[in-house]
């Protein structure tokens, strides 16, 4: 009998680093300067609003000073250029953030190319894809903050990632690609698999890490895995039906009561991309909530953070 999988505590993680980066913040404060972040959240997407208000109370909280911009829907690409060319002009705005998806006129390509890379705190500038794939940043680079949440989870985890076989679930510029980079700088032997993929189950159960990032409920389920492999879940997918809940979260399972009583209580409940059955055979596994969603906001804290310093130390070298 194998033993029972570990669970990967997102919180507990990111709450480490939050608490690095304001010990960091404080010293910063001291040495006369503030970290700013400016987020720039188009129209009312909902969850957009949720993951933006949650941003900038965790700012508060690790002492950095951040700003909201809200134009609305309408907004034009021009206009929105000329709001990151007076952010990428401030001295004390060190992180921009603008919050995806925009609306669909909106040129979003041109947008992200158009924010300063040393500010670019979501690592998605093209300058900063570039550093990532070279593998050249170093400690300065600022990478994109759900990936590089992922592999501060391995690290702190003491997860073996050098040599090992990791499989990527889905090719996003936002999660697949630049996790996909992260891995083969870490040395790790690296498929990506997506939606055109073929053979995907005989992929994934030659896999000692798998990193599951498409969006869709339960995708890899128990018989996809190797037992004792260790599964991220980047999915955040929300589920109503009883069908569904019970789907993956059968009754009959004791261990599931606490999620059924969620359900009844919220009639909804969130599940990532890996059925539950496939974290019981893994040997460790990110759950979905408290896994790796927990990191994305603890690493755009610390981007500004590095944004901020690395801005400063070449201003420095600059006037010398
Ligand atoms: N929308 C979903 N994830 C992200 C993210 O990491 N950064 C930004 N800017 N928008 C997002």
């Amino acid at each position: 009998m194998s033993s029972a999988p570990r669970v990967l505590n997102g919180l507990a993680i990111a709450s480490d680093i939050k608490a690095e980066v304001a010990g960091e913040v404080a010293t910063a404060r001291s040495a006369g300067y503030t970290p700013g972040l400016a987020v720039v959240l188009v129209g009312d997407v909902p969850a957009s609003q949720i993951y933006v208000r949650s941003k900038v109370k965790t700012c508060a909280e690790l002492g950095i000073y951040s700003e909201m911009i809200t134009p609305p829907a309408t907004i034009s690409t021009e206009e929105l250029l000329a709001i990151v060319a007076s952010l990428n002009a401030r001295n004390d705005i060190d992180g921009i953030l603008i919050q995806l998806p925009l609306p669909a006129h909106v040129d979003t390509p041109l947008l992200l190319d158009a924010v300063a890379p040393e500010k670019d705190v979501d690592g998605f500038h093209p300058v900063n894809v570039g550093r990532l794939l070279s593998g050249t940043g170093g400690d300065d680079l600022l990478a994109p903050c759900t990936p590089a949440g992922i592999m501060q989870i391995l690290k702190r985890s003491a997860i073996p990632v050098a040599g090992q076989n990791a499989v990527v679930i889905g090719r996003s510029n936002i999660v697949g690609k630049p996790v996909a980079a992260m891995l083969i700088n870490a040395s790790a032997t690296v498929t990506v698999c997506h939606s055109k993929t073929h053979n995907l189950a005989e992929i994934t159960r030659q896999a000692d890490i798998v990193v599951a990032a498409i969006g869709r409920p339960g995708f890899l389920t128990a018989e996809m895995v190797r037992p004792g492999a260790t599964l991220i879940d980047v999915g955040i997918n929300r589920i109503t039906g009883e069908a569904e809940l019970a789907e993956f979260f059968p009754p009959t399972h004791p261990e599931h009561a606490d999620r059924r009583a969620l359900w009844e209580k919220r009639g909804s409940t969130v599940v990532g991309d890996i059925h539950p059955a496939a974290f019981a055979v893994s040997g460790a596994y990110t759950p979905v909530p408290g896994g790796v969603g927990a990191l994305t906001i603890a690493m755009l804290m610390k981007n500004t953070l590095t944004a901020a310093r690395t801005r400063r130390e070449k201003a420095s070298r600059e006037r010398k």
